[in-house]
Parts: C-alpha cells; sequence; structure tokens
C-alpha cells in the first residue's frame, strides 16, 4: 500500500485553481520528487498531504488516514515548510539552534542524537546562536533537521535545497538518501530537475496544477528516437528545420543558441541538420545525439522556457 495516495484532488484560492485534479501516490521507503516550476501547486500540494491544509474536492491518504483534523498523524510524520525567503519564517526567532532541536527531539519516543546531527548539517558551531540571527540556508538547514530529529515514518520536505549552497545542498541530499535506506518515505518537491534526477525513486511532474507525467527518472527519460542538440547563432529558422525533418520532428531553440531536435531518427536528424545549416552558412558547434535529459522532458511537457 502507498504511504501517500492522492486522487483527483482540488484546491482553489478564490479564481485562482491551485491544484486541479492532481493524483499520484508515494511508495513506503522510497525517495517521491513532486517537480514543477513556481506556481504549479507543488506547496498546496505538500500542505494538504501534510494535513496542514483543508482540501476542496478529492481524497488524500495519508499512512492510511485522512490527513485533515486527524493528531494521530503528528508524531509519524515530519515537515520542512518552504522557506518564506525573508527569514521571518522564524517560529521561534529567539530560541537557540541547539535548543529548539532539542526540543523537538523531546517530543519524539526514539529521536536521533541531535548532537550528530548538528554535525551532519554543519550547525555545530551556531548550536547557540537564536534562530533569528541565522542566514537563509542556515534557516533551512534547521528546518530539516527539525523535520526529521523525531525519527518520522514520512517526511514532507518543501523544495528543502532552494537557495542552498553546494556543501548544504550536497549535505541534504546525503541524508535524504540517509532516510530512504532506513526504510523513510521522502516526498519532496523540487523546481530543480537535476535534483529530481539524482533522487528520486518517483518523479511526478506537475504544471498548472495538474500532473503531466510520471514514472522513474529512467522511465521519464528513456530514450524515444534520440535527441539531436547543437549550438549556433541564436534565432535559427527552427519551423523551417521542423519542415525539412518531417511532420514527426519537433524543433526547439531550447535557450538562445542552444537545439534541440526530437521525434526523429538520429542519423536522419544529424544528416539533415547539418545540410540546413550549411545552406545557411552557419556552422552547428558541438552537435551531439544521446538520451533526454529530464529538464528536456520537463521542457517539453510543461511548454515554455526553463523554470522561473
Ligand atoms: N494563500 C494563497 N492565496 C492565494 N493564492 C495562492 C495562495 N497560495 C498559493 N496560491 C496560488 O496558487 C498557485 C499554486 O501555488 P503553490 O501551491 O504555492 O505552487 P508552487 O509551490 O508549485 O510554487 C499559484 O498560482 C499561487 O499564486
Ligand atoms: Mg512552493
Amino acid at each position: 500500500m502507498a504511504t501517500v495516495e492522492v486522487c483527483d484532488l482540488r484546491r482553489s484560492y478564490g479564481s485562482v485553481r491551485a491544484v486541479d485534479g492532481l493524483s499520484f501516490a508515494a511508495q513506503p521507503a522510497a525517495v517521491t520528487a513532486v517537480l514543477g516550476r513556481n506556481g504549479a501547486g507543488k506547496t498546496t500540494t505538500v500542505e494538504i498531504c501534510a494535513g496542514l491544509r483543508p482540501r476542496d474536492s478529492g481524497s488524500v491518504t495519508v499512512l492510511g488516514k485522512d490527513p485533515w483534523r486527524n493528531p494521530t498523524l503528528r508524531p509519524r510524520i515530519g515537515v520542512m515548510p518552504q522557506a518564506a525567503g525573508s527569514g521571518a519564517a522564524g517560529v521561534y526567532p529567539a530560541a537557540r539552534v541547539g535548543e529548539v532541536l532539542a526540543l523537538f527531539a523531546s517530543f519524539a519516543a526514539h529521536p536521533l542524537d541531535v548532537g550528530a546531527l548538528l554535525d551532519r548539517l554543519d550547525l555545530t558551531r551556531l548550536a547557540r546562536t537564536p534562530w533569528r540571527r541565522l542566514s537563509g540556508g542556515e534557516q533551512q538547514r534547521l528546518s530539516l533537521a527539525l523535520a526529521v530529529v523525531g525519527r518520522p515514518e514520512l517526511v514532507f520536505l518543501d523544495e528543502p535545497t532552494a537557495g542552498l549552497d553546494v556543501a548544504a545542498r550536497h549535505a541534504t541530499w546525503s541524508l535524504i538518501e540517509d532516510l530512504r535506506a532506513a526504510g523513510v518515505t521522502v516526498l519532496l518537491t523540487t523546481h530543480a530537475m537535476d535534483e529530481a534526477e539524482r533522487l528520486a525513486d518517483h518523479v511526478v511532474v506537475v504544471a498548472s496544477g495538474r500532473v503531466v507525467a510520471a514514472g522513474s527518472p529512467a522511465a521519464l527519460t528513456r530514450e524515444d528516437g534520440g535527441t539531436v542538440r547543437f549550438s549556433a547563432v541564436p534565432g535559427l529558422p527552427v519551423a523551417d528545420l521542423t519542415t525539412r525533418l518531417g511532420t514527426a520532428a519537433r524543433v526547439r531553440e531550447v535557450s538562445p543558441g542552444e537545439y534541440a531536435v526530437e521525434g526523429v531518427p538520429a542519423q536522419h536528424a544529424l544528416a539533415t541538420v547539418t545540410a540546413w545549416c550549411a545552406e545557411r552558412g552557419v556552422l552547428p558547434d558541438r552537435l551531439s545525439t544521446g538520451r533526454r535529459s529530464l529538464e528536456d522532458v520537463f521542457l517539453g511537457l510543461t511548454g515554455d522556457g526553463p523554470p522561473a
């Protein structure tokens, strides 16, 4: 049985349909990533699953129960809310890092070792620092520690690495991998494709409050005829190249001067791109074929440019 099961979930804010018929499941002892750009409905979904927000309709089952107004779930789940950005999110502005973590640990029957967790997230030297003096990244690391210190069965992490530096990002990834190894179910949100690709067993791609694709990173990026990429001058007439390649072809200028061709055999694409460029006196650079990245899949599914 899935640890989290969401079926036809809907939630609007006034006329904004934040979540619009969303369904997915998160399996036990696995990492499920809800991937989507800003405004896709990730936070709303996570907050509903964590029992922090009511839904308009649809069903949500978390550890076999409806999370809304269900205090029995509280000790079994950990929540890391999305960082507010302004640093004003501190629930305990005057409390010191070590104290607040020890307090959260004291609520749990079998908490993790506070000292080891502080070490792991590079917070030991800040143990006596009040929350309000922490930088955004430090607050985020503490917020992650607070979510996991009680050894929950299920953790919700809303953009756990947004805004973190490389070292903190890796520390967070490694902690998440250890949680999974310990049998914890992880449901995280991200707008970073590389993070979903690296961490997740199951990726749920969300756009405008709906699931547009779901599967393992490998399944989502499986080669389907291959992508041919090349660099050249920006602004080439991709519609003309598409016509030349045939109706199945999809050509996009992924970013200025970076092109991707999909939907046609790589051999044909390579030959046609080379000839087409030559006719225009353009030299295609870094011509390559290969497996699609999750980013290509994501951009293909959600339409326009990269996530905000
Ligand atoms: N409290 C709120 N009041 C009004 N609109 C909201 C509120 N929270 C979110 N929204 C809107 O709902 C949509 C989904 O938001 P959110 O769930 O935060 O998405 P994400 O986490 O993917 O960025 C967005 O259009 C956002 O502006
Ligand atoms: Mg969000």
